[in-house]
């Protein structure tokens, strides 16, 4: 968190070094990622897209803006929608692989890859004033020290009937404080399995490096917000929240290789890992 967001001032970890290690991070694992994310781990399939496509409310033909796209996995779903799409992402590595799986899939007319730094309020800005119906940020708002210049940015790259949608490791529920617990029970003879999550802290955690996904080669550094820090930005940048969800895996319990690993997020059904949130112009 940074201090210009006005929270976690005493952080004891230094956000300027994380913050300059972000990028290195990223590109360190962009064909990593790109290989793990393909075109839609279960986190995007069943939490992060459904969620997002819903709260976007697109109609085709509108011109949208992707930030921080990743290997372009929503992208390339917001131009099969027939969205006319900008994609941007701080990594050059992330966005030389986001434009060829997007050549490949035959949608390389209606996305526009370009790099950008999202922390950096005139870099955004140049996309153009009001060139955009819509705006995405998935799974990325964590990743970045300060969030303030890129909601001042598409506060005004956005028409005014606009809206972002943003999706983010739920703040409560999934963050450098939580512990993931399984415990097992007998209950007169039956084994109950119960899982649940441990939150040590959520007001102020600090900033600090995790993993995205199992196994990936380097850890990046996250920037914990809690809810009314997340929504203030929102706020502080002219924006109201009118729209939100909260996905879990509930009803599809042991669906997948990954549910049989005990602590995957997929057997927490009654926890959401995930919150996606509308933010329209007012
Ligand atoms: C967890 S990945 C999510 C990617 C994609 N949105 C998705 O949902 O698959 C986070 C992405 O944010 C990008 N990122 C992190 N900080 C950024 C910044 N300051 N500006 C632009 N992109 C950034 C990383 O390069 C990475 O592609």
């Amino acid at each position: 968190m940074s201090a210009a967001d006005g929270v976690n001032k005493d952080s004891t970890v230094s956000e300027t070094a994380l913050a300059s290690q972000a990028h290195k991070a990223w590109e360190e694992k962009a064909v990593f990622w790109d290989e793990m994310m393909g075109e839609g781990n279960a986190f995007q399939r069943v939490l992060v897209g459904p969620a997002a496509e819903r709260l976007l409310e697109l109609q085709p033909g509108e011109t949208v803006l992707d930030v921080a796209c990743g290997n372009g996995v929503f992208s390339r779903r917001l131009a099969e929608l027939r969205a006319r799409v900008v994609a941007t992402d701080f990594s050059e590595k992330f966005v030389g692989l986001a434009r060829a799986r997007t050549e490949k899939a035959g949608y390389g007319d209606a996305v526009e890859y370009l790099v950008a730094d999202a922390t950096d309020e005139e870099q955004m800005l140049a996309l153009g004033e009001e060139r955009f119906d819509a705006a995405v940020c998935n799974m990325a708002l964590m990743d970045m020290p300060t969030i303030d210049p890129l909601m001042r940015a598409l506060r005004r790259l956005l028409r005014p009937k606009g809206r972002f949608v943003f999706s983010v490791q739920h703040p409560a529920f999934n963050s450098k404080a939580v512990t993931l617990v399984l415990e097992e029970e007998d209950r007169e003879g039956t084994l109950v399995e119960t899982y649940s999550v441990k939150v040590a802290g959520y007001l102020r955690v600090p900033p600090g490096k995790g993993a995205g996904m199992p196994g990936e080669p380097v850890p990046h550094p996250y920037f914990h917000r809690p809810l009314s820090e997340l929504f203030g930005a929102c706020f502080r940048a002219g924006f109201a929240v009118d729209g939100m969800e909260e996905p879990s895996f509930a009803g599809r319990e042991g669906g997948s290789r990954s549910a049989k690993i005990a602590l995957s997020w997929e057997n927490f059904v009654e926890i959401p890992p995930v919150l996606v949130a509308r933010a329209r112009p007012i």
